[in-house]
């Protein structure tokens, strides 16, 4: 069985620096790419920036910069942001680069072969800033001007010739795909708006632009450039070198087990995207996981909005590893979330200095003192000890099956429990009060280590800096790492050097502390 394992985050605009929720999506990813890569599957995680469209050229016009260099710009800034999100992205995509323009042009071609594409004419609104079509109904006036209902963004009147796909035409395989394939649009409340728009009747896309030049040109029609959807979700694709589908990255990891997007552009992704794929009898992507958004207030975050939140800032302030913990265990995944420093330092203090960081301090401070700084010898589980230890393995599958229901919150919550029993486990416990009885006392240690360890493992995913250094206690390198071995019990070996390691989190000083 090959286990492969192939996850997308949305390619960013790079209009302007990435901010708070451009660093959710990624760093999600990120959790669930490490989670399966220490469940021994070989992984590919694809990132990278859409810079196509009129969105960016204008966006460049605005700086005054020359449109590519403008994006090259930007888009370092993503880059950038994934070395310091710490991502284990295995490709980082720019539509601007020639891989992905020869597979834009060809699917373009293919999709001209089956007939699935002619020329017409547009008339009809457009947001640049969603770069999106809407119709009649799906704009409203604000403050004297039209806007898109669903995003608020302002739509201008568009009328000129343009390339169709023949979208309507798939209305009814679309139906049919979600239906027998009941995960391919998650979380479940987000597949009945999907449902629903495609049942009120799909109409033919364009899916060309003749008014400006920043794109993928039309394939024998230099006057058109290819609509910056199409292009961009190409990408997923273009990063597997389609349209050779008999090259081992394709053949390996298409068709993907997950696009992670926010709930913004699921119907790029659950509608058009399938079309395009279906029309040129290419294989859909697994599963489309719309996450909710980081709020600022009551709003979306984002960059039109101006209410951005710089990751860098918390970053610098509080460091990765809490932001990390923060966004993926306190934002209830699926949902809406906000970041309140409150909470933030909240998770800082309680979860991880006092629950983990603690719980690591002193079982190793006592088996230093007490054990000679080995893993103990001669040990005997009993009632007690097995209790806990068993919880890992009888949850072994449970979990491998919630992550891939994208159950975050159930591995989180039962890490926090985990956490919060061994402790009051190594308390109930007393090893303190058992130095005339060391093969007692050595099996509480052990036993406490083992859970350390376990739980170590299982946060790689969200804090893999700290877990790994958390991890030095048993000199327990990053490649080691796998997450079949949390049902094993006697994984420390006897007699092997504990290290002392230091302090994993700095509480923060509350003013009202
Ligand atoms: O839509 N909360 O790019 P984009 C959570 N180029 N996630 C957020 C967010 C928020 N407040 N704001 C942005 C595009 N995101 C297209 C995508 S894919 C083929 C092309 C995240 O720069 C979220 O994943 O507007 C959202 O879907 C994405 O950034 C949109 O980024
Ligand atoms: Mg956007």
């Amino acid at each position: 069985m090959t286990k492969n394992f192939y996850i997308t985050t949305p390619i960013y605009y790079p209009s302007a620096k990435p901010h708070m929720g451009h660093a959710y999506s990624s760093i999600i990813a990120d959790f669930f790419a490490r989670f399966k890569r220490i469940d021994g599957f070989d992984v590919n995680f694809l990132t990278g920036t859409d810079e196509h469209g009129l969105k960016i050229q204008r966006a460049a016009e605005k700086k005054g910069s020359d449109t590519l260099k403008f994006c090259d710009e930007i888009s370092k800034t993503f880059r950038d942001l994934s070395k310091t999100l710490n991502l284990t992205n295995t490709d980082f995509i720019r539509t601007t680069e020639d891989r992905h323009k020869k597979s834009v042009q060809n699917l373009w071609k293919e999709l001209e072969n089956n007939d699935a594409i002619y020329l017409s004419k547009y008339s009809g609104w457009y947001s640049v800033s969603d770069e999106a079509f809407y119709s009649n109904d799906e704009i409203e006036e604000l403050n004297g001007s039209k806007v898109a209902k669903s995003s608020k963004s302002p739509v201008e009147w568009m009328d000129e010739e343009s390339y169709f796909f023949r979208l309507s035409k798939w209305e009814k395989k679309l139906l049919d795909y979600y239906e027998k394939n009941p995960d391919f649009i998650s979380p479940k409340s987000r597949k009945n708006e999907v449902i629903s728009f495609v049942k009120s009747g799909l109409k033919d896309l364009s899916v060309s632009r003749k008014s400006f030049s920043w794109g993928i040109p039309v394939p024998n029609n230099k006057e058109h450039v290819i609509y910056v959807w199409l292009d961009a979700l190409t990408n997923y694709i273009s990063a597997l070198n389609y349209p050779d589908t008999n090259n081992q990255m394709y053949k390996d990891f298409w068709p993907a087990s997950v696009h992670l997007i926010g709930k913004d552009i699921l119907r790029f992704h659950a509608v058009y995207w399938p079309a395009f794929l279906l029309a040129a009898k290419l294989p859909l992507p697994k599963k489309v996981y719309g996450h909710g958004w980081i709020l600022s207030g009551e709003e979306k975050m984002s960059k039109s909005k101006g209410n951005i939140l710089d990751p860098i800032e918390i970053i610098d302030r509080y460091g990765l590893d809490p932001l990390r913990y923060y966004l993926i265990k306190e934002v209830s995944f699926g949902n809406d979330g906000n970041i309140s420093q409150e909470k933030l330092e909240d998770c800082i203090n309680s979860d991880l200095a006092n629950n983990f960081g603690n719980l690591c301090q002193r079982v190793t401070a006592f088996a230093i003192k007490n054990c000679n700084g080995l893993i103990p010898k001669k040990i005997k589980f009993d009632k007690k000890d097995l209790e806990i230890l068993d919880k890992f393995k009888s949850n072994l599958e449970i979990i491998r099956n919630k992550i891939d229901n994208q159950d975050i919150n159930f591995y989180t919550d039962f890490i926090v429990k985990s956490l919060f029993e061994t402790n009051k486990y190594f308390n109930d416990q007393e090893p303190w009060n058992k130095k005339d009885d060391i093969l007692r006392l050595n099996t509480i240690i052990y036993t406490t280590l083992e859970i350390v360890r376990k739980i170590s493992f299982m946060l790689y995913p969200i804090i893999p800096e700290s877990s790994l250094n958390a991890l030095k206690i048993f000199s327990i390198e990053e490649k080691e790492i796998n997450f079949s071995s949390i049902n094993n019990h006697n994984y420390l070996k006897e007699g092997d050097k504990i290290n002392k390691i230091d302090i994993l989190f700095k509480k923060i000083e509350k003013k009202n502390d």
